[in-house]
């Protein structure tokens, strides 16, 4: 028989360890674990929850939704209030005039689109050759395969296997060796991964 073990698979923590500070509790900027130990939660969980904790407005508004209709894909034909409200709003808040939004599960899985979205730009533009995508080492870029492939964190890329083609990694503080990059696949280049992003929160790449 199976030994009981914890059925939960902790991300970014060794498969055999057992023992974790069990949160039960949140508010404004403070956590509360199991223990009743009060902890001030400085990196807002991942990066993503800088509006605080147990907040009643939001609480109330996804009640609202859930009740109204919890969720719908937005594949073609569909579409919903909520979704084209936010988009509208972020849009609103974009320093570039003709911005579109496109929603994420994960700062992983915007890596990745950004990465495919970047390639197909150029297919769509006739220039197919620019498949080059320029990453920094250090910089992390997420867990799937895109951006695994494009971090610079030499661990997080062992054992997966073949990762995506054509990534090229410059020193994160070296713009000589991005500008030798430049002048030797630049006409190759698909985009460079610098990019304003809210860390696990969500990310916004920029395609160059
Ligand atoms: C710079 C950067 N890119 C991508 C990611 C991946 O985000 P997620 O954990 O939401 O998949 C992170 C997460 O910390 C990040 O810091």
């Amino acid at each position: 028989m199976n030994q009981a073990r914890n059925a939960f698979l902790h991300p970014f923590a060794k498969p055999t360890k057992d023992n974790f500070i069990k949160l039960v509790r949140g508010k404004g900027a403070l956590v509360w674990d199991d223990k009743g130990n009060e902890l001030v939660d400085g990196m807002a969980s991942l990066w993503y929850c800088a509006v605080g904790h147990g907040r009643k407005e939001i609480a109330d508004a996804v009640a609202k939704q859930i009740e109204t209709l919890e969720a719908y894909s937005t594949f073609d034909p569909f579409t919903s209030d909520p979704v084209e409200q936010l988009a509208t709003r972020l849009v609103s808040l974009c320093p570039m005039s003709n911005a579109r939004v496109f929603f994420c599960g994960s700062g992983s899985e915007a890596v990745d689109s950004a990465m495919k979205l970047a390639r197909l730009a150029h297919v769509q533009a006739g220039q197919p050759e620019r498949t080059v995508i320029i990453s920094r080492m250090r910089g992390y870029h997420g867990t799937n395969y895109g951006g695994t492939s494009a971090q610079g964190l030499p661990l997080n890329k062992v054992g997966y296997g073949p990762l995506v083609a054509d990534v090229e990694q410059v020193a994160s503080d070296d713009l000589e060796a991005l500008s030798v990059i430049m002048t030797q696949r630049g006409k190759q280049s698909g985009c460079d991964s610098r990019r304003a992003s809210a860390g696990s929160g969500r990310c916004l790449s920029s395609i160059g």
